[in-house]
C-alpha cells in the first residue's frame, strides 16, 4: 500500500478499516492522565477516529488530524454516532506546526512519515506546545534487522532506529518506555513490525 492509498482504503466502504476499538494505548494515556478536569488531546495522524472518538467519549477536549480526506469524514461520523465532538481536520504531519498549546499529544502508527530532517523540528514543536505536565503519547515503528519489511511498498514510509524518539525526551520524565514485536495482517499478509512506545511527561 502506497501511503496516500489510505485515502482509497477509507474511501473503498462505509466500514472502519482499522475498526472502531480504540489502541491499548488510550488506556495507558487514561491511566496517567484521567480525565477529571478539563484537558485538551491532539491524536495525530488519527486514521478514522477510533482512537479519537474513545478520548471524546471519555470526557477529553479532543482535536484530531490526518492527511486522508476520508478518514477525517469517517471521524466525523463516528463521533457523531458516539454523540461526541471531535474537533477534526485534514493537514499533513510534515507541514503542519502546532500554535496552541495542548495537555496530551497522542499519535499511534504515524511518525514513520516524518522525513528524517523534519523530525526533530517537529518533535521540538510538539514539545513546545505540550503544558506543563503534560503529557506525549507516540509509538513508531522500528527497524531491526529480523524483522523483515512489511508486504506493503511504503515509499515514503521511514522507519526509526529503536530509542530514537527517547533521545528527543531526555529531560522529559519517561513515564514508560518499550520496545515490542507485533502481528499485523492489514494488506491480508501476516507479517510483524517492530515498535517502540513512549509516554513522556513535561515537568
Ligand atoms: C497506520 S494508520 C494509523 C491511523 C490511526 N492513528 C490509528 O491508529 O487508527 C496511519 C495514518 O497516517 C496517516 N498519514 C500518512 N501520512 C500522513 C501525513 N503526511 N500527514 C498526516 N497523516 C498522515 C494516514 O492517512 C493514516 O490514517
Amino acid at each position: 500500500m502506497e501511503y496516500h492509498d489510505y485515502e482509497k482504503v477509507y474511501s473503498a466502504t462505509d466500514g472502519y478499516y482499522w475498526g472502531s476499538a480504540p489502541s491499548q494505548m488510550c488506556l495507558k494515556v487514561i491511566s496517567l492522565m484521567p480525565p477529571d478536569k478539563h484537558l485538551k488531546l491532539l491524536d495525530i495522524g488519527c486514521g478514522e477516529g477510533k482512537d479519537a472518538v474513545f478520548f471524546a467519549r471519555c470526557g477529553y477536549d479532543v482535536s484530531a488530524f490526518d492527511l486522508s480526506v476520508a478518514g477525517i469524514e469517517k471521524v466525523k461520523r463516528l463521533a457523531a454516532d458516539a454523540n461526541v465532538t471531535v474537533n477534526a481536520f485534514t493537514a499533513d504531519i510534515e507541514n503542519y506546526r502546532l500554535d496552541c498549546n495542548y495537555d496530551i499529544l497522542y499519535s499511534s502508527g504515524v511518525l514513520h512519515y516524518l522525513s528524517l530532517e523534519l523530525r526533530k523540528e517537529i518533535i521540538d514543536n510538539y514539545r513546545l506546545h505540550t503544558n506543563t505536565g503534560g503529557l506525549n503519547a507516540f509509538n513508531v515503528f522500528i527497524e531491526k534487522p529480523f524483522i523483515t519489511p512489511p508486504p506493503e511498498n511504503e515509499e515514503h514510509a521511514r522507519l526509526w532506529l529503536s530509542g530514537q524518539l527517547l533521545t528527543y525526551y531526555h529531560n522529559w520524565l519517561v513515564e514508560d518506555f518499550s520496545e515490542s514485536i507485533i502481528d499485523c495482517d492489514s494488506s491480508g499478509i501476516l507479517h510483524k513490525h517492530a515498535m517502540n512506545t513512549l509516554y513522556a511527561r513535561k515537568l
